[in-house]
Order: structure tokens, then C-alpha cells, then sequence
């Protein structure tokens, strides 16, 4: 029997893995006739659509509302096809490659220090919100060119855009979303305008932007806008999702949770189990540029493509047990960042701030309890995770 899946039931907009788990067992890519979109649920599915660029039309949008329901797509190098990905995303590789990172962690753990100094001795904190989301934002305004209450301020906008959403809310539709998005654009207007007048001003990223050529074009004011916004959000969210996942599946597990206390050095292993686990891009989208076949599903050009990185993440015939949060799993080839050309450009400062960010805490406290009833899931399409997560901890004498 056809499943009746529909990415914005409430059902799928809090827990999809039940209807995931059913769409998987079908064995090819599943068609919400009402979206023109294909699920793609299946781990070798989604990989091999994402090594073949071909079939993939990028510019319509990433994000599933953007291509289902037609909301705006920032142009960026996330909306171009190859080869113009390649030249913009290239422009800011460097900053995210292995070696950069290494270079910057000195100035990331002090933010990180200085941000978790203000939550030492306290009864309980929220791990996203009073930590992590923090450290993320203030990070990317720091690469961006915000001072520390424009970045804080940006976070807010972006929460009440992306985050506060509520039952029956179909993408960011909320008055409240819009309110947000339209003073979120205001700032970064403001900014733009500041950036080109003061050469000084923007940051590492920002002005690198500002100032490049690629094929000799520049960016225009609205394009400098949409990056400095898509840079804002993506891994403010994520990165803070996946911290407070693994010290909320850590308690869920407490022989895993004593191993960890013990040896903090298990901490990237268990911060990319939960990426595994939880996925914090539940799913994200493209077109199809022409006709192809897959897995035995005829998939038209213009057909929208949904990536659901999360049921491909818990894909039985890849991971053994894979409903099991398990720290010491060999995840080899978990698809948490992705795969090919758009995979995710910030995985390397992820996983370094993570691993910095859990252990400021473990190493400051010798246990710690969640308070269960004040934590708080995203709701919706596109992110999955804890947005809220309120740990008791047990400070060290
Ligand atoms: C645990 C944290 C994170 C997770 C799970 C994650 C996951 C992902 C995934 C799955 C993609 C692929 C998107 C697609 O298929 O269209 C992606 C793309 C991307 N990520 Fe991340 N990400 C994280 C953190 C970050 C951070 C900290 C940054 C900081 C800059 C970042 C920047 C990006 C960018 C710019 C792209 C788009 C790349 C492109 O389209 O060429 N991410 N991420």
C-alpha cells in the first residue's frame, strides 16, 4: 500500500523517522504527487544523486519551501549550478579548510571560554540558547563584520524566522516570520551600506566578498545582502543543535554519558554519532535538470528532489542497529555533511566547535542531569533537533 507522506503534516513536521523508516522499506524514491517532489530516503539513493551533478538543478533553491512552496532563494553560491558554485564557494574555501580552522581555534575557544564564564556556578542553562547558539552567531558576526549586539540581535530575527514555529505552520508563513525576515533585512541593509563605505568594515568573509571578481562581475548590494544572511544561518543552528543532542542522547544513555565524563576525548565521536543520529538538516532540495531513473522511479525534469539526509542517516541496509545512538559506531560515510559539490563548507569549524564547546562543559562539571519538561524540538520541514535543552549541572568543587 502507498504511504500518504506529506513533508508538512504535522506528523512528519515533528517526528518524521516512523514515516521515514515506511518509506525506506519501499525501496525507491517515494512521489508527493501534491509537492511534484520525490522523497529520496534511501543512504544510496541520496548518494548517488548527489555525485551526479548532472541531474541536479540548484537554482530554483535549497531549502524544501524554497522549492515547494516557492519561498524566496537568496542568490548565493548555495542557489548556482557548477561551474559557478565552484568559483564563488571557492573564494571562501580557504577560510574553512583543516589548516584555517586550526589557525582561528585559539580565538574560538576564548569565545567559547568567555561566553560559558557567565553560566559557571548556575543551577541549570539552556545548552542552545544561553551557549551554543551564541558562540555560533557570534562567531559568524566576527567573519561578518557585526559587533557583538548586532550578531545577538541578527540571532533573535533568525530564530522568530526559522526556529518559532508552530502546528500547522507551513514554511515561514507566520506573520511573526515575516515581521522578522523584513527586520533582519533592514540590519544587514545597513551593513552593506557601512561595508561600502569603510573599507575596514565586514569582516574577514564580508570583505573578500564584497571585493571579489569572479568572470569579471562583483557582487551587487543585494547579492553582498543574501550572503551575508545565508552566512548568518547556516550553522547557527546546526552546529548548537548537534551539542545539545549529544549531551541530551549522552543522558539518554548514561554508560555512554560516565564513558564520556571520564574521557573527554570521546566528545567528536559522540558529537558526530548524534549527527548521525539526529540529523540536524533533516532535509534539503533541488530540481531535477532532466529526466533520470532511480532506484526504479521515473524522475521528470522539474521535479522537485528532496534530500532527506536524516532517513538516509538511519538507513538500515548502511548502519547496523541504526536507531541506536551508539558513540563507538564506525560511521564511516555518515551523510551528516552531505555529499559532492554542495556538501557542507563549514564541517570542519562544526566538528572543531562542537568538540571545544562540550568540552568547556564536561570538563567543568562532574555529571549533569536534563531537565527533561523544558526541553523543546525544532518543528518543521527542514531542521530536526533540540532548540531547546536545559541541563542541572553537577559543577566540580
Ligand atoms: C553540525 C553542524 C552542521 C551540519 C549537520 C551541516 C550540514 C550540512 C549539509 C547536509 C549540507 C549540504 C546541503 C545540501 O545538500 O544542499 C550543508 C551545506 C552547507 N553548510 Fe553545513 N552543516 C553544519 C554546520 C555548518 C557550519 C558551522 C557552517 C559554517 C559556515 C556551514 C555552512 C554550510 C554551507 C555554506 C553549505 C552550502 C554549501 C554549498 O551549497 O555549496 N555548515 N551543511
Amino acid at each position: 500500500m502507498s504511504i500518504d507522506y506529506d513533508p508538512y503534516s504535522n506528523a512528519a513536521m515533528s517526528d518524521p523517522h516512523p514515516i521515514y523508516k515506511e518509506l525506506r522499506a519501499e525501496g525507491c524514491p517515494h512521489f508527493v504527487a501534491s509537492r511534484r517532489a520525490w522523497a529520496l530516503t534511501r543512504y544510496d539513493h541520496l548518494r548517488t544523486a548527489s555525485l551526479h551533478n548532472e541531474w541536479l538543478d540548484f537554482t530554483a533553491g535549497q531549502t524544501p519551501s524554497q522549492l515547494m512552496l516557492g519561498e524566496p532563494s537568496p542568490h548565493t553560491f548555495m542557489t548556482m549550478n557548477a561551474p559557478e558554485n565552484r568559483k564563488w564557494r571557492g573564494l571562501l574555501e580557504p577560510f574553512y579548510s583543516a589548516a584555517s580552522v586550526a589557525q582561528e581555534l585559539p580565538r574560538i575557544t576564548r569565545l567559547i571560554e568567555d561566553e560559558f564564564a557567565a553560566l559557571r556556578g548556575c543551577d541549570s542553562f539552556d545548552v542552545y540558547h544561553d551557549f551554543a547558539n551564541k558562540v555560533m552567531c557570534l562567531n559568524a558576526g566576527h567573519n561578518l563584520g557585526l559587533d557583538h549586539e548586532q550578531a545577538v540581535q541578527a540571532r533573535a530575527l533568525i530564530d522568530r524566522m526559522i526556529l518559532n514555529r508552530v502546528p500547522d505552520q507551513v514554511g515561514a508563513s507566520s506573520d511573526d516570520s515575516k515581521q522578522a525576515a523584513a527586520e533582519l533585512g533592514g540590519i544587514l541593509h545597513q551593513h552593506v551600506a557601512r561595508m561600502r563605505a569603510d573599507p575596514a568594515a565586514g569582516g574577514p568573509h564580508g570583505r573578500l566578498l564584497r571585493d571579489a571578481e569572479v568572470d569579471g562581475v562583483r557582487l551587487s548590494d543585494e547579492d553582498l545582502l543574501y550572503y551575508l544572511f545565508s552566512l548568518l544561518v547556516v550553522g547557527s543552528e546546526t552546529t548548537p543543535m548537534a551539542v545539545a543532542g549529544t549531551l541530551y542522547y549522552l543522558a539518554a544513555n548514561p554508560e555512554q554519558k560516565a564513558q564520556v565524563l571520564a574521557d573527554p576525548a570521546l566528545l567528536p565521536a559522540a558529537f558526530r554519532e548524534t549527527c548521525r543520529f539526529d540529523q540536524p538538516t533533516n532535509m534539503l532540495a533541488r530540481r531535477a535538470a532532466m529526466d533520470f531513473e532511480l532506484g526504479g522511479s521515473q524522475i521528470s525534469k522539474g521535479d522537485n528532489l528532496l534530500f532527506i539526509y536524516a532517513s538516509a542517516n538511519r538507513d538500515e541496509n548502511r548502519f547496523a542497529d541504526p536507531d541506536r545512538y551508539d558513540l563507538a559506531r564506525e560511521n564511516k560515510g555518515d551523510m551528516s555533511f552531505g555529499v559532492g559539490a554542495h556538501f557542507c563548507l563549514g564541517a570542519i569549524l562544526a566538528q572543531a566547535a562542537g568538540r571545544i564547546m562540550l568540552e568547556t562543559i564536561c570538563k567543568a562539571i562532574d555529571d549533569y542531569q536534563v531537565v527533561e519538561e523544558e526541553c523543546e524540538r525544532a518543528f518543521g520541514e527542514h531542521l530536526n533537533g533540540f532548540v531547546r535543552m536545559v541541563i542541572r549541572p553537577r559543577w566540580k568543587a
